[in-house]
């Protein structure tokens, strides 16, 4: 069963990635937060630097786009295969109402037929070109848009193409992050999915990974997100049934925190954004180790560098 980071744009770019799997291991695979092409460039300077093979050296990166234009994903595949990329990612879940409103991520659930003539016309430009041998699709998917009646007939579609690999995060789009996944859905999936099937969804604990192994013994995938930028000992603790505590792993998160955060300062050369882009590593951070109060606080409202650093010296003093 392979270990799969979930994208998270903004947060699990070519910095977390590396400085995790340097640190603690243990993902198979890493997905790419989305790109969002344009109709003239396939790559954004950003995008580009995020998925370039040279920030990506010691790890299995699985890119992923977010488009509803056939000639801009496939545009984008080519430009990923000429990387070296061999399977792209189509995001198909997105929630986000500024993605959703254009018709893109979860969006491309409300129009089944739409999503169908989409996947149609990829797999069908892809062949014409002679390349559907050198990009393969996958797809990382919600379960509906409004309605969990919309699942059936969206994996009857999925079922049709040649899909490399059918990612669910078994929730709709309108629930957003709310409740729990769906695992009757899922299950749906699991019985009828004629591809290698991931899951996605609120792994939180060994328990969670557990539940989720047992039920679905054959599925060739576990992704996680959150909880692991949260806790990045989740997965020793999958592994060994022992939790972390903070006392005990604070030589090997100040390893971690060092290496997001020089990466980050390659990755933004000196950009005040760092800063903001380190706090958020920390708010994550802090639903799981939640240290003292008042030294999360004197992090989070450290104004430049020194006062950041001096912030992060006495927190792991
Ligand atoms: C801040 C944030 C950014 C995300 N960005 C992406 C993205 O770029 N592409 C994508 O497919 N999913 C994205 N997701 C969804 C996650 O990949 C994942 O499906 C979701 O968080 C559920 O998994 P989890 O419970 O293990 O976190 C994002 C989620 C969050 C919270």
């Amino acid at each position: 069963m392979k270990l799969i980071m979930a994208p998270m744009e903004g947060i699990t770019t070519y910095p977390l990635r590396n400085a995790f799997n340097q640190c603690f291991g243990g993902f198979d695979e890493y997905m790419s937060p989305f790109i969002s092409p344009a109709d003239k460039k396939p790559l954004k300077i950003k995008e580009a630097k995020d998925i370039e093979p040279e920030n990506n050296k010691d790890i299995v990166l699985i890119p992923q786009v977010l488009t509803h234009k056939v000639k801009q994903f496939v545009k984008t595949a080519e430009a990923l295969s000429e990387k070296g990329y061999s399977e792209v990612n189509l995001n198909l879940g997105c929630p986000s109402g500024t993605v959703t409103a254009k018709g893109r991520g979860s969006g491309m659930l409300k129009d089944p037929d739409e999503l169908e003539r989409f996947l149609d016309q990829v797999f069908e430009t892809l062949a014409e070109k002679g390349e559907e041998d050198k990009i393969q699709i996958s797809l990382k998917t919600r379960i509906g848009f409004w309605s969990k009646e919309e699942w059936e007939w969206l994996l009857t579609i999925y079922n049709r193409f040649p899909v490399k690999e059918l990612t669910v995060h078994p929730r709709l789009a309108v629930d957003m992050y709310k409740g729990m996944p769906d695992l009757d859905a899922f299950r749906h999936a699991y019985e009828h999915a004629k591809m290698p099937l991931v899951y996605n969804g609120d792994i939180r604990s060994k328990e969670d990974y557990d539940r989720i192994v047992s039920e679905f013994p054959e599925i060739s995938g576990i992704m996680i997100g959150r909880a692991v930028v949260s806790n990045p000992f989740l997965l020793e603790e999958i592994r060994t049934g022992n939790k972390v505590s903070f006392e005990d792993s604070k030589d090997k998160l100040k390893e971690y925190h060092d290496a997001v955060y020089s990466l980050y300062h390659e990755s933004f050369q000196g950009n005040k954004n760092l800063l903001l882009r380190m706090k958020e590593f920390w708010v994550y951070l802090f639903a799981s180790i939640q240290p003292d109060k008042r030294l999360q606080k004197e992090l989070l409202k450290a104004k430049d560098f020194n006062e950041y650093e001096m912030a992060v010296r006495v927190l792991f003093s």
